[in-house]
């Protein structure tokens, strides 16, 4: 049983009051020392493993600057995993160097690559006709392809990043071609990324994935003659979503994949880089909306209804996901099961499915986890609901890291 790191902080009946009472609810709460706790435990099992190494954070599982910044007290030479201009955006704002980041992108657009380009960013490219593109705008000194190994693997079909059904990258029997496309253009300095999926609790997929990524880029090396600066194994680094989960052991993990890529060079040296592009794993767990009940109803089924709905949270209406919820205060036994929803005119509106839940009454307090990646990220303004606030918690003091916002802000842009 893995007791979620955050569970003794909501008996703090009183702060969760507090909070509830000065921000409001729906609410975002981010709790510091698990960031820390998150970016170092990744850092300290990745930097003794390997002789050179980079963390580029994925910006789009929380863009929250405050949160960026953070990181990047924790880890000065952390970069970012940027996947549109907003996100570099969000970079900068941070103080993170777009030097310093990937520039990941997916049927990209001529302004998209313009502007990452301008930044200086390392540009990724998701297919060889976007190398055309890009070269219609400039060269750059370096490129990376994003490999599709041809299998994939993540929580859900929606968040499997490679195989056959999946849109993103170029299948191993065709990049060979892109990087004699980008010689042939005068680029001089490569990398090649894969990203397989996301949310893998599985230690061998990821020596799998990393067999495979070592297998093309050997293959390209040696037709080519040229050199790797680095490989990205992207994200996908997964975190425990129910307590029988169990976390990856980054320590041994990394042992085992630097075992992987060595064993194909004679001298360390010679090796490219391994960066990694993780998000879930550095902000998922550091972050849960306190939301309140707000009716309690007994149709066919039995529903609780909260102020967050599926434009607060999506994951379980986008994947059917699953989120540990807990009340807070005195909770007591399971009291029958429920389906949790907000107050979206949408049928798929839920937080949970029949989930066993004990006794609540309109007014109570509860705590959806695990919210802290593709959580504010994902929320939206369906139904025109204004979006929920962010809150940072050290200790038990709070600062307030981006307000909630208003419905005049929904309709700034439109000049009636
Ligand atoms: C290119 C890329 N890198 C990194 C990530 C981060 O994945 P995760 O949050 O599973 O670590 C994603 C997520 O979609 C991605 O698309």
């Amino acid at each position: 049983m893995n007791i979620h790191p955050l569970r003794e902080l909501l008996n703090d009946e009183p702060l969760m009051a507090e909070l509830s009472a000065t921000y409001g609810t729906p609410l975002y709460i981010y709790v510091k020392d698990q960031i820390g706790q998150n970016v170092n435990r990744l850092k300290h099992a990745l930097e003794p493993n390997f002789n050179q190494s980079h963390i580029c954070y994925a910006v789009k599982a929380n863009s929250n600057p405050h949160l960026l910044k953070l990181m990047k007290s924790y880890h000065p030479e952390i970069g970012g995993d940027c996947s549109s201009p907003g996100e570099i955006y969000a970079a900068e704002l941070a103080g993170i160097d777009p030097k310093k980041c990937l520039y990941t992108g997916n049927y990209e657009s001529e302004p998209d690559l313009r502007l990452a380009l301008e930044k200086g960013c390392y540009i990724n490219l998701d297919d060889a006709s976007s190398l055309d593109r890009l070269l219609s705008i400039g060269t750059p000194e370096r490129i990376s392809f994003r490999l599709n190994p041809g299998f994939g693997k993540g929580t859900f079909s929606q968040i499997t990043t490679a195989g056959e059904n999946a849109k993103f990258g170029i299948p191993a029997e065709k990049i060979v071609n892109a990087y004699i496309n980008a010689q042939k253009a005068g680029i001089q300095k490569f990398g090649l990324q894969c990203m397989a999926g996301s949310g893998n609790l599985d230690g061998d997929y990821f020596i799998e994935l990393l067999t495979a990524i070592i297998h093309n880029t050997k293959k390209i090396e040696s037709e080519l003659g040229i050199h790797f600066e680095f490989v990205s194994m992207g994200g996908g680094w997964g975190i425990p979503y129910k307590d029988e989960e169990t976390p990856l052991d980054f320590d041994s993990l990394f042992k085992n994949l630097s075992d992987v890529l060595y064993s194909h060079y004679e001298n360390k040296d010679e090796a490219p880089a391994l960066w990694i592009e993780p998000g879930k794993s550095i902000i998922g767990n550091t972050g849960f909306i306190l939301t309140t009940v707000t009716g309690l109803k007994n149709s066919y089924k039995n529903y609780v209804g909260l102020d967050a709905g599926m434009e607060t949270l999506m994951r379980p209406a986008l994947y059917g996901a699953y989120h540990r919820m807990y009340k807070i205060g005195e909770s007591g036994k399971s009291n029958g099961a429920y389906d949790f929803t907000g107050p979206i005119c949408e049928n798929t509106d839920r937080i949970a499915f029949d989930r066993a839940f004990p006794t609540l009454e309109e007014g109570d307090l509860i705590a959806i986890m695990d919210a802290g990646a593709y959580g504010y990220a994902m929320s939206h303004n369906f139904n025109t609901r204004p979006r929920a606030a962010e809150v940072l918690l050290d200790g038990r003091n709070h600062q307030l890291i981006r307000r909630r916002e208003t419905i005049e802000d929904i309709f700034t842009g439109c000049d009636v």
